[in-house]
């Protein structure tokens, strides 16, 4: 993982629990907590951070990748607000992150670990995002949507039937609109 998503998991982290809890944190697992944002680091140093916050906070591992899936998204749109510019809609902002944004994001950063993703649309409101990365970092891309969501105000219902973490080679993301969030 690059180094901007540390910074951004570090800023989450300040923000929620403030600096000593971070402070405690890298000491507890022996990092320096100098990221740098377009080297790339180990997935499992990210992993581990993940797994520190989850144990003070309580909370599931997933419930704590989910709500930084939310978190990266504010701070990605803040970082590159012209990707979401020029898409008017939710539905066809996400159809657009695999063929536009992620590949704006290999032209950004020296080989960034990305996920591909394909799309089926069954129906006019429904979109399903076919998500697969070694990485398997589905509730990430959940937390995302649903970051996007809230930035174009579109109340959604996401499921997730079929998930790697089951079994299965991809996940499928199905997201039904159901227009402007009240
Ligand atoms: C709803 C919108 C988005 C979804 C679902 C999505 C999905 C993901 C996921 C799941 C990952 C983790 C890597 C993996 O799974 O293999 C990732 C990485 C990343 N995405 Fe996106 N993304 C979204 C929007 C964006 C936007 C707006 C940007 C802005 C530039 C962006 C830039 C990145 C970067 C920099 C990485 C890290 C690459 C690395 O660490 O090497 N993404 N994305």
């Amino acid at each position: 993982m690059k180094g901007v998503i540390f910074n951004i998991l570090e800023e989450m982290v300040i923000d929620k629990c403030g600096m000593m809890a971070w402070n405690d944190i890298l000491d507890k697992l022996g990092q320096d907590g100098v990221y740098t944002a377009g080297k790339s680091y180990p997935d499992d140093k990210l992993f581990a951070l993940v797994g520190e916050v989850s144990a003070r906070l309580e909370l599931p591992a997933e419930a704590v990748v989910g709500a930084f899936g939310e978190f990266l998204f504010d701070q990605l749109a803040r970082r590159y607000p012209v990707f979401l510019e020029t898409q008017a809609t939710l539905k066809d902002f996400l159809k657009s992150i695999d063929s536009v944004i992620h590949v704006e994001v290999r032209k950004l950063y020296e080989s960034p670990d990305l996920p591909t993703i394909s799309y089926r649309e069954p129906e006019a409101n429904t979109l399903v995002m076919e998500y697969r990365s070694p990485r398997q970092l589905c509730l990430l891309a959940e937390g995302l949507i649903r970051g996007a969501a809230s930035r174009y105000k579109e109340s959604i219902e996401m499921t997730h039937p079929v998930c790697t973490h089951q079994g299965a080679d991809h996940c499928d993301l199905i997201i039904k609109f159901n227009g402007p969030a009240s």
